[in-house]
């Protein structure tokens, strides 16, 4: 068990770039001998107002985004930080899994850096970048049980050192976020729709409408959400007033809430055969990580199962570059860098194991499926 406080190593200073999805952020981490982690600045340029009008990110325009806005927000980093690129210890940038066509550019420009001021490169995986997120709020040693929860994953995952995960579940159709995301739009809510839904349901009588409850026979720690998607957008059609649309978006988010709580239940019991009780340690990552009910939800569990509870701090959820520095900060710490030929990688499971066991995953022309 490693914690950072006890690591003893060199203080560094690194940039991290974020560009796999719909955000283009760049931000400035130190961490400091004692393993103290500090956020110097951390700049998002979201992109939804260019993506609104179509209910969900369009790979091309994310790209031609990336591209204008990079050089920018990089430089509104370095300058919110303090610290000029000179001063800088290394460059990390997400080289995968997402949108290929925006990864490049973050990882070009990474490169770039690494190339012009001489410092090395470290390729991050974005989700060990979630991974480490909530270090950005509190020191948590390894090993720890990870919910990561985002519009394009929903893992649980033991973390048991940097990049060391083995995967306990994951989804088999859509993402938790994709879900509140895709009904969202059924109740004509903006993109992207977990926060949307999150506001109306306040008040909402979760118990109005019925809605299934997937995977309820088996006992791994699998998801599964289009069956709910489905039927909550049956129930959309045949609404016409706004009592209704709370009262559905007060179920629906109930039911992702109980469907994330239950399989952290049994990942629990897993852990716990196999984890000494002062290893008892959950972390949830990830933008559905946001989500008041779904904390409430995962609280629970902890206090139910005797395990800690930690989240990254709100504005780390969803995606940003603090994690991707510090991500990148802590390989660095290990001497581990990458080389100027690192590949953008769409598809790049952090337990490559558990993921090319599964046949339908097979390592394809753009690798294995996540
Ligand atoms: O981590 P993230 O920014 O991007 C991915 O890597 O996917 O997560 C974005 C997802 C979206 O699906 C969004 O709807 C969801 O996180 N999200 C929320 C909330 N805030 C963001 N879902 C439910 N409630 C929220 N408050
Ligand atoms: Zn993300």
């Amino acid at each position: 068990m490693t914690s950072p406080k006890q690591s003893g190593l060199k203080p560094l200073t690194i940039l991290g770039l974020e560009t796999s999805c719909d955000e283009t952020a760049a931000s400035v981490v130190r961490r400091d001998q004692d393993g103290t982690v500090t956020v110097l600045s951390s700049v998002i340029g979201a992109q939804f107002d260019k993506h609104a009008p179509f209910g969900g990110v369009v790979p091309e325009i994310a790209a031609r985004a990336h591209v204008e806005s990079i050089d920018a927000i990089a430089a509104e980093a370095i300058r919110a930080s303090g610290v000029g690129f000179g001063e800088l210890d290394g460059v990390a940038a997400t080289a995968g899994p997402g949108l290929v066509g925006g990864v490049m550019v973050g990882l070009a420009f990474g490169k770039a850096v690494s190339l012009a001021r001489g410092v090395p490169l470290v390729a991050v995986n974005h989700l060990e970048g979630h991974a480490v997120s909530a270090r950005l709020g509190a020191d948590i040693a390894y090993p720890f049980l990870l919910l990561l929860v985002s519009g394009g994953h929903c893992q649980l995952l033991e973390v048991s050192g940097v990049g060391a995960c083995k995967r306990l579940g994951t989804t088999i159709d859509d993402a938790a976020g994709e879900a509140f995301d895709k009904i969202g739009k059924s109740l004509g809510l903006p993109y992207p729709g977990g926060p949307a839904l999150e506001k109306l349901a306040v008040g909402g009588d979760a118990e109005r409408y019925k809605l299934p409850r997937a995977l309820l026979g088996r006992k791994d720690c699998d998801f599964s959400f289009s069956g709910l998607k489905t039927a909550a957008a049956r129930i959309a059609e045949t609404l016409t007033t706004d009592d209704e649309r709370r009262d559905l978006a007060a179920g629906v988010q109930a039911a992702i809430a109980r469907q994330l709580s239950e399989r952290v239940d049994r990942a629990m019991k897993l852990y716990k055969d196999s984890h000494a009780a002062e290893d008892l340690r959950f972390v949830v990552a990830g933008g559905v990580a946001a989500n008041g009910a779904v904390r409430a939800a995962l609280l629970a569990d902890c206090e139910k199962n005797s395990f800690s509870f930690a989240a990254p701090p709100l504005a780390y959820c969803t995606d940003n570059a603090a994690m991707i520095a510090l991500a990148g900060a802590e390989r660095l710490a290990l001497g581990i860098s990458d080389d100027l030929d690192a590949v953008a990688r769409p598809r790049w499971p952090l337990d490559e194991a558990a993921a090319l066991a599964n046949p339908a995953n097979a390592y394809g022309r753009k690798g294995a499926k996540a």
